[in-house]
C-alpha cells in the first residue's frame, strides 16, 4: 500500500542503567539509519524515543541505593538521552514515561478499554511478603525456574532459558526484599484477554505479514500456536501509572501496558495538535525497532491493545534484531559485561561513526552476533581508514596538488568513467532496496563497495602519473574522483552522519538528497574545496588492549562477587584434628624446582633443626618475595619425593575465588616450631 509518512518508534530503554552496545546494535543504530535514509529521500518521518521509567527493576535499584525511584530515573534518563545525542541518534523527541502527558495518555487509554469492557477482572492468589507488607510482583520474587531448573529466575522471566513466567510458577519462591518465603494472599487484577484477539492476530500476522523477518514471524507463530492467554495489565505496586478505577489504591498499570503507550505520549508531546495523523491516519505506516526479547509485546500485546481501543493503526513492520554478544559472552548489565555508550564516548572521543559502522557491519539481523574489540579495530583500520578514508584523502590531496583545491572541469569521458558510474548506479539501486527492506548490514556493504570502486578507479587511471603528460585527462579523472567523494558523502550519511557532514562541508555540497546519489555532477567545476583532514583515524593496539583489560577486570570482579563459601565438610572428632601436627615456620630460602612449573622448594626454620618442603604454589609467587615470611605447615606427614627432592610436610594456603592460592602467613611474635592449635 502507498503511504504518506512513516512513524518510527524505538524500544524505550529502562532508565535503571545506561545504554550499551547491545541496545545500540539491536535498536537505535538501525532505527536511526532508517530515519535518516527516509529523510534524505524527502519523506515525512518521525523518530520517537524515550525512557521507560516504571517497572520493578527501578524500584529495586532505588531501595538498594536508599534513594527514590524518581532519583534513579532522573539520573539514567539524562545519561541515556545525552549519550544518544552524542552518538547522533536523530530523535525528533526523546522523552520519558514519568512525564505528565504520559500519565494522561496512559490513563485515557486504560480508561477507554475499561469503559469498553475490554478487560476481564479476576481475583487470584498472589505472592505476598508479610514483613515488607507488600505483594511481590515480577522481579520482587526469585526462585527456581519450573522449565529449566535454573536458580535465581525472576517472577516475570527466567533469564537462563528466556521463558516468561508468572511469579506463582516459581519453585521455592523468595522475596527479593527480605529474603522471606512469601505467603499467598488474594488480590484483584485486570487482564487483557489476548485469547479474544487470537483469531484476528493469527490472520493479521500469519497471513498478512509474511514479509516480516523470519525471526519475528517465527516467534509470533509459535506464540499463536501455543494459544494466547489473558495477561494481567495491573500490579500491586506504588511505582507506575495509577489505575483510573475507583477503589484501586496501591495498584498501578503493569509497566508493559504503559510503556508502549509512551510512543503515543511522546508523539503527542512533540506535536500536540497533529499527533493523531501519525497514529490514526491509514496513510501513516508505523515501524517498531526493537530487540528480540520485546517481540511478543510489540507484535501481539500492543497490537491487541491498539485493536481493542479501536482508533489506532497497527504496526506495518517490526524489524527486531537478535542479540549482540560481547567478546563471546552475553552482554549483562548486572555483571557489568558491556561496553557502555557514555563510557565509549568518553574513552574514544570523536569515534561515533566508527562505532555506528562496526555495529552495523556486524548487526545481529538474522542471528546473534559478536562484538570484539579486535574486530572493531580491524573494521576501522582496514575498511574505514584503508578504503573509504584512503580514497577520499587521495582524491582531495591530488586535487590540491594538481588543481590547487579547485574542482577541475571534466574532459571527454572514457569507458573507464562510464563503467564506474554504471557500477555506482547499480550499487545505489541495491543500497536503496536494502535500506527500504531493513537489510542494513548488506546495505552498508554496498556503500563500502562504492568506495572500493573509487580506489580501483584511481589505481587504474593513475592520475599522479598522467599529470606529467596529460593535464586534460588528469582533470577528468580528478573531477570524477571528487564527484564520487560527494556521492559517498550521501551514501554513507544514514550510517555515519558525522563523517558525512564533515565531507560535505569540505566539498561545499549543500542540501544533499538521496536523489542526488549517483549524479556525476554534484560539484561544479571551478568551485574551491577544502581539506577535511583525515576522515578516520587508526585504532591503535593500545586502545584495544586497554578495553580488553577493562573487561577482564569486570570479569574478575564478577567472579569475586559471585563467590560463595564452599559447603561445610562432615563433622569430625577433635581427636582427629589433634593427630595433625601443625606448626609455625619461617622461610629461610625459596627457589623454583627445575622442570616443574608449579613447584617451589622451601628451606624452613622449623625450630627443630630445619626442613625442606616442596609446595605447588609457583604460579602465584616469585620465590624471592617469600623469603622471611612466617608460614604454617603440617609437620607430621610422611616424607615424599617430588622431582627428586624430599619434602617433609605441607605448607598451608587458602583458595581464592578464581582458584589461585594464597599462603597462610600469620602475623605476630611467633616462634618457629610453635604448635598451631
Ligand atoms: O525491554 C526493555 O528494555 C523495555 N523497557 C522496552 C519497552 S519498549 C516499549 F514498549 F516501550
Ligand atoms: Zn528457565
Amino acid at each position: 500500500m502507498n503511504y504518506k509518512r512513516t512513524l518510527i518508534t524505538t524500544a524505550l530503554p529502562y532508565a535503571n542503567g545506561p545504554v550499551h552496545i547491545g541496545h545500540l546494535a539491536g535498536v537505535y543504530v538501525p532505527a536511526d539509519i532508517y530515519a535518516r535514509f527516509k529523510r534524505l529521500k524527502g519523506e515525512e518521518v518521525l523518530l520517537i524515543g524515550g525512557s521507560d521509567e516504571h517497572g520493578v527493576p527501578i524500584t529495586i535499584k532505588a531501595k538498594k541505593e536508599g534513594v527514590t525511584p524518581q532519583d534513579i530515573v532522573d539520573r539514567y534518563h539524562n545519561i541515556i538521552k545525552e549519550s544518544f545525542r552524542e552518538l547522533g541518534i536523530s530523535f525528533d523527541i526523546y522523552s520519558r514515561t514519568t512525564s505528565q502527558i504520559h500519565t494522561e495518555t496512559a490513563t485515557e487509554f486504560f480508561k477507554t478499554l475499561y469503559d469498553k469492557g475490554e478487560f476481564v477482572e479476576k481475583t487470584s492468589m498472589q505472592l505476598y511478603d508479610e514483613e515488607a507488607n507488600q505483594f511481590l510482583a515480577d522481579r520482587y520474587v526469585t526462585g527456581t525456574c519450573p522449565h529449566c531448573g535454573a536458580e535465581g529466575a525472576y517472577g516475570d522471566q527466567c533469564e537462563k532459558c528466556g521463558t516468561s513466567l508468572n511469579a506463582t510458577d516459581l519453585i521455592n519462591p523468595r522475596s527479593a526484599i527480605t529474603g522471606n518465603v512469601p505467603v499467598l494472599r488474594e488480590t484483584k487484577h485486570w487482564y487483557l484477554p489476548l485469547d479474544k484477539w487470537q483469531g484476528f492476530l493469527s490472520d493479521w500476522i500469519l497471513n498478512g505479514h509474511k514479509e516480516w523477518r523470519p525471526n519475528v514471524y517465527g516467534q509470533c507463530k509459535s506464540w499463536l500456536e501455543m494459544g494466547l492467554q489473558p495477561r494481567a495489565v495491573s500490579r500491586d505496586l506504588d511505582w507506575g501509572v495509577p489505575l483510573p478505577i475507583e477503589g484501586t489504591e496501591g495498584k498501578v498499570m503493569y509497566v508493559w501496558f504503559d510503556a508502549p503507550i509512551g510512543y503515543i505520549s511522546n508523539t503527542r508531546e512533540l506535536l500536540p495538535d497533529s499527533w493523531e495523523k501519525w497514529w490514526k491516519d491509514p496513510e501513516t505506516r508505523m515501524i517498531h525497532f526493537i530487540g528480540k526479547d520485546n517481540i511478543v509485546f510489540h507484535c501481539i500485546v500492543f497490537p491487541a491493545m491498539l485493536k481493542a481501543e479501536g482508533s489506532y493503526n497497527l504496526p506495518d513492520n517490526v524489524p527486531a534484531n537478535e542479540f549482540m554478544n560481547l567478546e563471546d559472552n552475553k552482554i549483562s548489565t548486572s555483571k557489568n559485561w558491556a561496553v557502555w555508550l557514555h563510557e565509549y564516548l568518553r574513552e574514544l572521543p570523536g569515534k561515533q561513526d566508527a562505532l555506528r559502522y562496526v555495529l552495523t557491519a556486524n548487526a545481529p539481523e538474522t542471528k546473534d552476533n559478536n562484538f570484539t574489540w579486535k574486530d572493531f579495530q580491524t573494521h576501522n583500520n582496514s575498511e574505514l581508514v584503508a578504503i573509504l578514508g584512503n580514497f577520499v584523502n587521495r582524491a582531495i590531496v591530488l586535487d590540491a596538488k594538481f588543481f590547487n583545491s579547485v574542482v577541475p572541469a571534466t574532459g571527454e569521458l572514457t569507458d573507464t568513467e562510464t563503467g564506474l558510474w554504471k557500477e555506482i548506479a547499480a550499487l545505489k539501486d541495491s543500497l536503496t532496496d536494502k535500506l527500504e527492506n531493513f537489510h542494513f548490514r548488506d546495505a552498508l556493504k554496498d556503500a563500502m563497495d562504492m568506495a572500493r570502486a573509487g580506489n580501483r578507479y584511481l589505481q587504474e587511471t593513475e592520475p599522479w602519473k598522467i599529470a606529467k603528460t596529460d593535464m586534460v585527462r588528469t582533470a577528468t579523472v580528478l573531477n570524477t574522483a571528487l564527484q564520487l567523494c560527494a556521492v559517498l558523502s550521501i551514501a554513507f550519511e544514514p550510517f555515519m552522519p558525522f563523517m558525512s557532514a564533515k565531507l560535505q562541508k569540505a566539498l561545499v555540497l549543500k542540501d544533499a538528497t538521496w536523489d542526488m546519489l549517483g549524479a556525476t555532477d554534484l560539484l561544479p567545476a571551478g568551485e574551491k574545496i577544502n581539506d577535511p583532514g583525515l576522515l578516520f583515524e587508526k585504532v591503535e593496539d593500545s586502545v584495544v588492549e586497554a578495553q580488553i583489560r577493562k573487561l577482564k577486570e569486570a570479569q574478575k570482579k564478577n567472579v569475586i562477587d559471585a563467590w560463595k563459601a564452599p559447603a561445610q565438610k562432615e563433622e569430625t572428632a577433635f581427636e582427629d584434628f589433634e593427630k595433625l601436627d601443625i606448626r609455625i615456620g619461617k622461610v629461610l630460602e625459596c627457589a623454583k624446582v627445575k622442570k616443574a612449573d608449579k613447584l617451589l622448594s622451601f628451606k624452613i626454620d622449623d625450630g627443630m633443626g630445619g626442613r625442606t618442603i616442596v609446595s605447588g604454589i609457583a604460579k602465584y609467587y616469585k620465590p624471592e618475595e617469600l623469603v622471611g615470611k612466617t608460614v604454617c605447615f603440617i609437620a607430621n606427614f610422611p616424607p615424599r619425593k617430588l622431582k627428586g627432592i624430599e619434602s617433609r610436610g605441607m605448607l598451608l594456603s587458602a583458595e581464592n575465588p578464581d582458584g589461585s592460592l594464597t599462603l597462610i602467613t600469620p602475623e605476630g611474635p611467633l616462634k618457629p616450631g610453635s604448635c598451631v592449635c
